[in-house]
């Protein structure tokens, strides 16, 4: 109960799904949490309920990261763990989602029926510019932006710790997202590069690369579910807890000599070391 005891942790995102499970878990820890989302009304909400602070910027806003850790800086003069968890999912209305499950149920029975296959996807080829730049946006440079910000306050003290949100996605690619693909492989590759670089200061930084988990996120998915139950051995949905144990493990002293790593609750999706 007392694993994160004394430490102030900023979890981005956490007024739904992980970052929420996060930041309740990191409470009942001990930390002292600052809840930080868009959405200003699940932000009071979640911070109402572990008597935390409250925290509302756009993560891939840089002028508006630097005010609130500025904030953060002046107000509380540390912050001792980062968790860049805010996140989006490719937007489709109902029926465009479910165009697109008819389509990837269609294009994976032709390819695995080994006759000729004449149904495609043709997402990066219809792709706008402005779907991938909002996709690369909020994760990756949301991601930059607020460890640039953490490090400013962390790199003195020689104190922190980072968790990235990746996803089983960038590890393994996934069918029709290649925006969210790419952003979660780039959150990655920042990830071992910023924990090499600040290893020295006493900094460490990770990632989590979770499989698909139950969330308002995940929560659309309709006909497109049994396929990715059958691609997980466990052939369920994780919950957030699975998630947020990570985090707490990956924040906490517990993980004091780990540090460069994706840890990857999935399911048994992708196995890997
Ligand atoms: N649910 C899954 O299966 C799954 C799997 C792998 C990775 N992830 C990642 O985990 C993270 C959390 O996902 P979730 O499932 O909890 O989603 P969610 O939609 O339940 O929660 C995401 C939260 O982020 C907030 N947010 C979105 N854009 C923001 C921005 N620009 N600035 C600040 N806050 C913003 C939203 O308001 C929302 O409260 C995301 O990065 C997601 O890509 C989720």
């Amino acid at each position: 109960m007392d694993r994160l005891q004394g430490k102030l942790a900023l979890v981005t995102g956490s007024g739904s799904g992980l970052g929420e499970a996060i930041t309740r878990r990191f409470a009942e820890e001990g930390a002292e949490v600052v809840v930080n989302d868009l959405d200003p009304g699940a932000a009071e909400r979640v911070a109402k309920e572990v008597d935390g602070h409250v925290l509302t910027f756009d993560v891939s806003d840089s002028a508006a990261v630097r005010r609130g850790f500025a904030e953060v800086a002046e107000r509380f003069g540390r912050l001792d763990i980062l968790v860049n968890n805010a996140g989006i999912a490719p937007r489709y209305s109902d029926e465009e989602r479910a165009e697109r499950d008819a389509l990837l149920l269609q294009h994976v029975t032709e390819l695995q029926g080994g006759g000729e296959v004449t149904t495609f996807l043709d997402t990066t080829v219809s792709l706008p510019d402005e779907d991938w730049r909002e996709m690369l946006a909020v994760h990756l440079d949301g991601t930059f932006f607020c460890t640039r910000e953490a490090l400013k306050i962390m790199g003195p003290r020689r104190s922190g710790a980072i968790v990235n949100m990746g996803s089983i996605m960038g590890t393994s690619g996934g069918s029709g997202a290649p925006a969210y693909c790419a952003a979660k492989a780039g959150i990655m590759g920042f990830s071992r590069a910023v924990a090499l670089e600040v290893v020295g200061r006493g900094i460490r930084v990770n990632a989590i690369a979770p499989g698909f988990i139950d969330t308002p996120m995940t929560a659309p998915i309709g006909a497109a579910r049994p396929l990715l139950l059958a691609q997980t051995p466990m052939a369920r949905f994780g919950e957030p807890d699975d998630i947020a144990w990570a985090a707490v493990y990956l924040a906490s002293d517990e993980a004091k000599f780990v540090t460069g790593q994706v840890l990857s609750p999935n399911g048994g999706w992708h196995m890997s070391q």
